[in-house]
């Protein structure tokens, strides 16, 4: 895994003991050992973020309980409550030893370490830990521990599930009501399997799409950010104050991360976020403003830093601006090891990250280090108890308001186990329809498409019949590679999707990823581009998909020379420099990551059964599509803005004038 904190300090070392200047992240390492140490210090806020009246209400029968419970708990307790270590690195019986309050898995980790583990290997885990959160032979307090997943396109983690497309192509379709939608299909996926809790979603407003994580976020502008955060919440959680909140459907949901962590400097995962405060507010903060309306119950800490700072160790935003001035009441989780990255901390030890007021701490593997380290910090004074008293008083108001204490084991509640709810075809149809929706089309020359049906149509690229690559980032496994179509029972391939659209209309579709054919085809249809990827794994130094001489570009301008009509479907998890894959096709789709439900995309390119329009296009772009490879950041309101395709842009097939696009430059 890789150490961003030790290589940057190498670096920095490296340049003080040379006597240079200082280079860009070593001044912020240094000042971070004088971070403010109370919220007296802490300078006064020359920007008002706004007071958040969340439509989750303080209530006091639940304060009074929380008082009740605080007051039986041991300080070991407390601190242990603090503390969510990883399930491939905690058992059910360290859990009855220690009591923490939660766990989570990571990407890529399931029951048993069992890739293909089933939906009640996943409900009787959970129910080994829950009952040893309950277990009081310690004479400790039953609290029931709370479980967090990534289920942030679906419950992607678990064998099965419905997976949609990612969040960049959600912000394709503008349709909030569909993010709603697909917000409470994940809460029941992810209840099917006893799990209480998703690290979704990310509200990112993504300003360089160099980022690794550039497809975790809806948009460049936080427009968009800002319509679906509140939306995607109450999907997960359900309407606050009717009956539905928190109940046995819903999981309880997270605005993450907070904060700036889609305005780091080149798009550098875990980078630097230099804007202004106002900036840091009216950029990066708008989807806060409805995730916190709507009543989000968790919010995770960002690795990023802002100007110089690591969030993790940020008094003033975690404390002053989001607990104090927006009034947030819920909980704060860490990243993953995200405390690590706190200048003086390590990934066992960080007082600065407690009193800059986290809550929960995602210690995956080193907690046991972290609560001993934690507890003599709070003897010798360092952390004062009253902030501990703090900290579990929201991880339990949570609970509780998740009802956590009443919901019972979790192979007792409704939807436990209930493996034909997982993938289940209704959740399915949404996930076609936010494919449909999602998909942008770039060109369409001479109106190619709508494709007739009964065609012979080729299907080419690797891209094509490849379930893993169409899913993208976070899919079964963390980096959503090494996947086989085999381990997603009940999807549709791109290509399968063709192949029963045409076949029932008495055409035929060949899979043929290299684009070899015998007989001529009507067309040609190529699937390309992405392969998976997450976090900085994702990162890149330049736009650029393949360069003018790409092996994609060859394949389509292959079948164009040979006199074939060539639609490319570019599967991507961000906009790229494709002009000669472009000036290669007669017509040019995004269809993003759009997940398991491959099925949507020949639903619009092909036409319906009487030859007419099924279904048109509605995807516009919701991030600037570059005009050369070197063109980011580019977005939307650019004193200088010059995309090749502008945000908003999408073409419909009512667009006859603009359908035959000029051939895009090549430098
Ligand atoms: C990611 C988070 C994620 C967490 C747990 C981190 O590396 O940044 O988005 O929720 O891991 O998997
Ligand atoms: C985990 C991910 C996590 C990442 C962060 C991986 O091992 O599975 O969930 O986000 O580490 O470093």
């Amino acid at each position: 895994m890789r150490k961003p904190v030790t290589a940057d300090l190498l670096r920095c070392s490296i340049v003080s003991i040379l006597g240079v200047g200082l280079l860009a992240g070593c001044e912020q390492k240094r000042e971070a050992v004088v971070q403010p140490a109370s919220t007296e210090a802490a300078k006064p806020a020359p920007v008002a973020w706004p007071r958040i009246a969340s439509e989750v209400k303080s209530d006091p029968r639940i304060e009074a309980r929380i008082a009740d419970i605080l007051a039986k708990m041991t300080l070991e307790q407390k601190i242990a409550q603090m503390v969510q270590p990883e399930i491939r690195d905690v058992t059910p019986e360290d859990m009855r030893k220690y009591h923490f309050g939660s766990i989570l898995n990571g990407g890529g980790a399931y029951p048993g370490n069992k890739r293909n583990a089933s939906v009640a290997d996943w409900v009787a885990l959970a129910d080994r830990f829950y009952a040893a959160s309950m277990d009081t032979s310690l004479n400790n307090v039953a609290i029931p521990m709370i479980w967090g997943t990534d289920a942030v396109h679906g419950h992607n983690n678990v064998i099965g599930a419905t997976l949609f497309p990612h969040n960049i192509a959600l912000g394709a379709t503008r349709d909030a009501d569909l993010i709603e939608k697909i917000g409470e299909i994940t809460a029941k996926e992810v209840s099917v399997t006893g799990i209480d809790w998703t690290f979704a979603p990310t509200l990112a407003v993504v300003r360089d799409d160099h980022w690794g994580r550039t497809y975790e976020g809806y948009s460049e502008d936080p427009e968009i950010v800002r319509n679906f955060a509140g939306r995607m919440v109450r999907g997960l959680q359900g309407a606050a104050g009717t009956a539905t909140f928190l109940d046995t459907s819903h999981i309880v949901a997270t605005a993450k991360h907070f904060i700036g962590d889609g305005g780091t400097d080149h798009g550098v995962d875990r980078g630097n976020t230099a804007v202004s405060e106002q900036q840091l507010l009216d950029i990066h903060g708008q989807g806060y403003i409805t995730a916190l309306t709507a009543g989000a119950q968790t919010v995770m800490v960002s690795y990023n830093m802002w100007q110089g700072l690591k969030l993790h160790g940020q008094q003033y935003l975690l404390n002053d601006v989001l607990k104090q001035q927006m009034g947030f009441d819920g909980l704060l989780v860490t990243d993953w090891d995200g405390i690590d990255e706190v200048q003086g901390c390590s990934k066992d030890k960080c007082p600065q990250a407690i009193n800059a007021g986290i809550d929960l701490f995602m210690v995956p593997t080193q907690w046991k280090s972290f609560i001993v380290n934690t507890l003599e910090q709070v003897n010798a004074g360092d952390i004062p108890v009253s902030r501990i008293d703090d900290a579990v008083t929201r991880i339990l108001r949570v609970k509780l308001r998740a009802g956590l204490f009443e919901k019972g084991k979790p192979s007792s509640r409704p939807l436990s186990g209930k493996r034909e709810l997982l993938g289940n075809p209704a959740h399915r149809e949404v996930a076609r329809q936010a494919v449909r929706e999602s998909l942008v089309l770039l060109k369409n020359r001479n109106n190619l498409l709508p494709l007739k049906r009964g065609i012979n149509v080729l299907v080419a690229g690797d891209g094509a019949d490849n379930i893993g690559k169409q899913s993208g980032g976070w899919t079964i496994t963390w980096q959503g590679t090494d996947t086989t179509n085999a381990e997603f029972p009940g999807a549709t391939s791109i290509f399968a999707g063709i192949r029963k659209t045409v076949t029932a209309a008495g055409g035929t579709a060949t899979l043929s990823v290299d684009g070899s054919f015998t007989g001529k085809p009507d067309a040609a249809i190529v699937v390309f581009g992405e392969n998976p990827y997450a976090e900085w794994h994702g990162n890149i130094k330049s736009l650029d998909y393949q360069g003018a001489d790409g092996a994609d570009a060859a394949l389509l301008k292959k079948l164009k020379d040979a006199g074939i009509p060539v639609v490319a479907v570019f599967l991507t998890g961000r906009p790229l420099w494709i002009n000669p894959e472009l000036n290669a096709s007669d017509a040019f789709v995004v269809a993003w990551w759009p997940g398991t439900e491959g099925g949507g995309v020949a639903e619009v390119l092909f036409r319906d059964e009487q030859d007419a329009v099924k279904q048109d296009f509605v995807g516009k772009l919701s991030y600037s599509w570059p005009r050369h490879a070197d063109q980011s950041p580019l977005n939307r309101n650019d004193a200088s803005y010059d995309p090749l395709f502008p945000y908003g842009y999408g073409l419909t097939y009512a667009d006859k004038a603009t359908a035959d696009a000029a051939d895009a430059p090549i430098p």
